[in-house]
């Protein structure tokens, strides 16, 4: 059908989600946010008081979690056995700790087939840490987008409710301590693929962005 698979990897806040829905949008594919499945397990695990630690319970629970990413005005919405949780999984309890849920091997191999499944018929744009490297390592165009981390926390500054007390230092503290467990991790850590198109977005626009990986696909398709 002459569709591509694009795999945008790259560490937290470097604008991979905003660049990889527009990316999809411009190409009329479909955006897959696996941060978003990490998150909503996390989100389940934590109203259920699990640990990740108890890796057991962990993945006896997993079995019991549907999630589903759906469509919408704003991108995506994730459901969690059918309930809407797009808000509560970016809270900054969940991105405090799913880095340590995301360590587990075999939760990672549940999302990965599920993600695998998501990109069979390509024409998918998916973002996340692995996937250029593990969970589509034919994908046609593969994106690792990065930016200082003064950068990419200002960007999440920038984007805060007036009402969330968090200060810059504390954003950019937050990202770092996150980076460092999803790159020294030791299933899949955040990596470049060795044939990933390396972009340092720190001086760049979302637009050029966009515009360049939408050229990279056109060339390669
Ligand atoms: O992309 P986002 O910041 O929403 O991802 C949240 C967390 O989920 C990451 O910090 C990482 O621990 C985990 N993740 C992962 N592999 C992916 C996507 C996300 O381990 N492909």
């Amino acid at each position: 059908n002459g569709k591509l698979n694009v795999a945008i990897d790259g560490p937290a806040g470097a604008g991979k989600s905003t660049v990889a829905r527009r990316v999809a949008s411009e190409l009329s594919y479909i955006y897959v946010d696996t941060g978003a499945m990490y998150r909503a397990v996390t989100y389940y695990m934590l109203r259920h008081e699990i640990e990740p630690e108890d890796v057991d319970s962990v993945l006896k629970h997993l079995r019991e979690l549907s999630i589903e990413l759906v469509p919408d005005a704003n991108g995506q919405k994730v459901l969690l056995n059918g309930e809407d949780v797009s808000g509560p999984i970016r809270s900054r309890e969940v991105t405090g700790i799913v880095s340590l849920y995301s360590q587990i091997e075999d939760l990672r191999a549940h999302l990965v087939e599920l993600q695998r499944v998501m990109a069979l018929r390509k024409g998918v744009v998916m973002d996340g840490r692995d996937i250029g490297t593990t969970v589509l390592p034919d994908a046609e165009v593969k994106i690792f987008m990065t930016a200082s981390v003064k950068e990419r926390a200002l960007r999440r500054f920038n984007e805060l409710e007036k009402t969330d007390d968090l200060t810059l230092e504390q954003l950019e503290s937050d990202i770092a301590a996150r980076d460092k467990l999803d790159q020294e991790r030791e299933i899949s850590p955040l990596r470049q693929a060795d044939d990933a198109i390396v972009l340092d977005t720190t001086s760049m626009s979302i637009d050029e962005v966009v515009e360049h990986i939408v050229s990279r696909c056109y060339e390669v398709g």
